[in-house]
């Protein structure tokens, strides 16, 4: 297992009951840099002189989408909740580990981009990012996670695997 995993709180039904929650907080709060350092790895130098901007899904992905964007000089681009973008240009129904939801984009430019979130569980709210990113114009070169619930699911968008730095089989 990860050294990381030992930083992770495993919480039992939790939001719902038959949830095994991965509760990264302690992780950020003891290791944020060596957290972002290792998802910021997960990456050669060379794919990241491609990036153009980190887009970060509401809520825990902006956590990590900010950071990179900072750590290599990108842009940072938000997907959102329904409601909370002025100027949505797209919006997509997902269904997550417990629940459904909608997530939305303003207009892009034609940039490169690396999507993050904290963790990848059926992989919904990941595929409902990358194909927003595409409906408003960007392209979408890589996909991130801290965290890879791969008992829930193998995700793959369009034959792009999600790299990630903690795995639980
Ligand atoms: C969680 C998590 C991922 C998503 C993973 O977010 O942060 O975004 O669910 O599940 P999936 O792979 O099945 O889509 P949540 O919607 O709970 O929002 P939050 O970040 O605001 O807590
Ligand atoms: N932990 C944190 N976030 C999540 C999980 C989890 O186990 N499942 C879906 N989102």
């Amino acid at each position: 297992m990860h050294p990381f995993a030992q930083y992770i709180d495993n919480v039992p039904d939790f939001p719902k009951s038959g949830i095994l929650f991965r509760d990264v907080s302690p992780l950020l709060r003891q290791k944020f840099s060596e957290t972002i350092d290792a998802m910021s790895d997960l990456f050669t130098p060379d794919e990241w002189a491609q990036v153009d901007h980190l887009v970060g899904i509401e809520s825990r992905g902006f956590i990590f989408a900010s950071a990179l964007a900072y750590k290599h000089g990108k842009g940072f681009v938000k997907v959102r909740k329904p409601g909370k973008l002025p100027n949505v240009c797209a919006t997509i129904a997902y269904g997550l580990e417990y629940g459904s939801d909608e997530l939305q984009m303003q207009k892009g430019d034609s940039g490169k981009v690396i999507i993050c979130d904290d963790l990848i569980a059926t992989g919904g709210s990941m595929k409902a990012a990358a194909d927003l990113c595409e409906q408003v114009g960007y392209e979408v070169v890589g996909l991130a996670c801290l965290v890879d619930l791969k008992a829930l699911n193998d995700f793959e968008w369009h034959g792009m695997r999600v790299r990630s730095v903690i795995q639980y089989e």
